[in-house]
């Protein structure tokens, strides 16, 4: 997507060939900084600092990890030692995984002298895979958006939580796809932005990204999606999520859950967007198998802006002595979701609803 009318992506190769460019989202939206990877090392603290996050653009940034390692020494022991490294980073988004045991299961039978052209060909391949991905569910969620605009005048109201846009994978986004393909087939949207504590994805990242590309938006508190959703003010939610069970339970940015039982009191349409590798099929039960993230307490304690004078400062905003709590993911039962927006399709969110788009991981 653009910049400033520029081209951008996440995530790119460098002119050298071999070291990795990110934006540094952790500077966003105060200031549009690269950073560049030049090690294994750093692409593990770019994921655990969180200066790139979003379950796609993790795995794909894991998949580059990988290629960087292999350029260092390509033995088995680095493999392995690479593997394992990288996993640790995160331990909610299944992208994550996914990249690492597609990277594996490609260089282990190679010798160690064809592992760091391999590794480089399949990140590359796996950025574009999620590119091509994305587009396609922005085209079937596209549709969803188009069926409300025929039917209502005015633009259509959208609500999002998280990030789930262009910085949070290779490109356009899962949940923010539809939304720009609908704005740039001249359908009227404005999104409802969570602003997303504590990190606030919502209001410094989704906010920077519709900004940028000319959507109309507005920021809320997390709070307020209730009250809007009361007042027939949202006709459609769109999240994103980091892992989705066989059987459709969505584990998203804590606080989705809570959009999803307000849109389900109010009649609201709730649709995930997600790519098959966001798929865990080896799940069943959202709430009882997915490992959820607990946080530093201090991102709730603290929070990031900018000053009159320019400066991007951190503030307290608890009241000293008291302890916080950061689980940064929540799950959303499959009752509560209308659809699952994927690249073959929506889908039901349910195990038959997947199998029906995913028929090869039907099993005997
Ligand atoms: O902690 P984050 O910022 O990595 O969490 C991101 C989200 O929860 C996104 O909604 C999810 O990864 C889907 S991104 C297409």
């Amino acid at each position: 997507m653009k910049v400033d009318g520029k081209p951008w992506r996440p995530i790119w190769l460098e002119d050298d060939g071999w070291s990795v460019g990110i934006i540094d989202q952790t500077r966003l939206p105060f200031a549009f900084v690269s950073a560049r990877l030049s090690s294994e090392a750093e692409a593990v603290q770019a994921i655990r600092a969180m200066l790139v996050r979003g379950a796609p653009l993790i795995g794909a940034t894991a998949a580059y990890g990988m290629a960087l390692a292999m350029r260092a020494d390509a033995s088995d022991a680095n493999l392995a030692g690479a593997y394992q490294r990288l996993f640790e980073t995160r331990p909610t988004a299944i992208n994550l995984g996914w990249a690492l045991d597609d990277m594996r299961r490609r260089l282990a039978p190679l010798a160690p002298g064809e592992r760091e052209a391999a590794a480089y060909a399949r990140a590359a391949e796996i950025v574009e895979q999620d590119v091509e991905i994305n587009r396609r569910i922005g085209a079937h969620g596209l549709e969803l958006i188009r069926a409300i605009a025929d039917r209502k005048p005015g633009p259509v109201n959208i609500l999002t939580h998280c990030n789930a846009g262009w910085l949070a994978t290779c490109d356009w986004g899962t949940a923010t796809a539809p939304i720009y393909q609908a704005h740039d087939a001249g359908i009227a949207v404005h999104v409802w932005v969570d602003e997303t504590r504590p990190r606030n994805q919502g209001s410094h990242l989704t906010a920077w990204e519709l900004h940028n590309h000319g959507v109309p938006h507005t920021v809320i508190v997390d709070n307020a999606g209730g009250h809007l959703m009361q007042r027939g003010q949202v006709d459609i939610c769109f999240t994103g999520t980091d892992r989705t069970t066989a059987t459709g339970d969505v584990c998203n940015k804590i606080g989705t859950y809570l959009k999803a039982l307000a849109a389900r009191d109010n009649g609201v349409p709730f649709y995930v967007c997600l790519p098959s590798p966001t798929i865990d099929w080896s799940l069943r039960d959202g709430v009882g198998e997915i490992p959820i993230e607990e946080r530093s307490a201090a991102e709730v304690t603290e929070v990031t802006g900018i000053a009159p004078d320019g400066a991007v400062v951190r503030t307290r905003v608890v009241s000293p002595g008291s302890p916080a709590a950061n689980p940064a993911f929540d799950v959303t039962p499959a009752r509560l979701v209308t659809g699952l927006v994927t690249e073959r399709g929506v889908a039901e969110a349910s195990e038959a609803g997947l199998l029906g788009l995913f028929p090869e991981r039907k099993t005997a």
